[in-house]
């Protein structure tokens, strides 16, 4: 099975530069260069900050660009955004019984499991008692299916000392940890936020993130008080789940330079 993970489309009311930049046209030649290259995937999930500040206007952008996409989407919710208006304007987006947009999704390979990590106020991520007790519910109703994680937040640090400040609250990010532990199901944790190739194992579970459609963080591994911008090139993630393994190629869609023949892989060449 084939899925598209993208991330943090960070979309503004029309006209609306974020960083000097629209953010519009990245994601309209991911919806092309997706259409044209994966229309055999099942679905693409985008993990969240849909729009930079949470404006209505955002939201229609963002809709209306993807209506363009010939397979179905999810959302995640991230910390730009603003739930109600999501909710309001997008069937797909699901709230749980206590109002958190996270929701369960069937698949051939197991559930995907979309949770909610966000609370008002601050860019960090929450996970409050009621959502931990929507997600154990989804764990047990699993019965030991493969259980596959998409959330904005990651739940531990990543070594980027001024995105690691609004990561998902610490202790709750060990709870987490310890919750997936118990279940023992959980095979991989997609997510946002970090607008950063980032790949890795937590608790013996594989993790990735990818960089975001229109600004980017640099590679800065030691300051602290200031979060690093760049605009290296927007990418999504080709997600290939087969029977033994989950593949994750990093996709840099808008990359210009020569497309050239290397040579055939079965005769000799140099
Ligand atoms: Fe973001």
């Amino acid at each position: 099975m084939k899925i598209i993970h993208l991330t943090d489309t960070h979309f503004g009311y029309t006209g609306q530069k974020i960083y000097q930049r629209s953010p519009i046209p990245a994601l309209e030649e991911a919806v092309k260069s997706i259409n044209k290259e994966h229309s055999d995937a099942e679905m693409m999930v985008i993990t969240g900050d849909l729009a930079h500040a949470g404006h209505p206007e955002a939201y229609q952008n963002l809709k209306s660009t993807l209506e363009k996409l010939t397979i179905p989407y999810h959302l995640v919710i991230g910390n730009h955004d603003d739930r109600p208006t999501i909710s309001e304007l997008f069937n797909d987006f699901e709230m749980d019984q206590d109002g958190f947009a996270q929701k369960v999704i069937n698949t051939e390979k197991g559930l995907f499991i979309l949770l909610d990590t966000v609370i008002e106020g601050t860019h960090a991520g929450y996970y409050c008692d009621k959502r931990f007790a929507w997600l154990e519910e989804q764990l047990i109703k699993a019965n030991n299916a493969p259980v596959y994680i998409f959330m904005h937040h990651a739940p531990f640090d990543t070594g980027i000392p001024a995105m690691d400040v609004i990561s998902l609250d610490k202790s709750q990010g060990r709870r987490l940890g310890e919750l997936f532990d118990k279940y023992g199901n959980v095979k991989h944790l997609f997510f946002g936020h970090y607008h950063r190739p980032i790949a890795g194992q937590w608790r013996g579970i594989a993790f990735s993130t990818l960089r975001g459609m229109n600004h980017q963080v640099r590679l800065d591994l030691h300051r602290e008080d200031m979060i690093q911008g760049c605009f290296e090139e927007p990418q999504y993630c080709v997600v290939l789940m087969e029977e033994d393994r989950t593949l994750i190629h990093y996709h840099d869609y808008m990359h210009q330079s020569e497309h050239f023949n290397i040579g055939s892989p079965v005769e000799a060449h140099i």
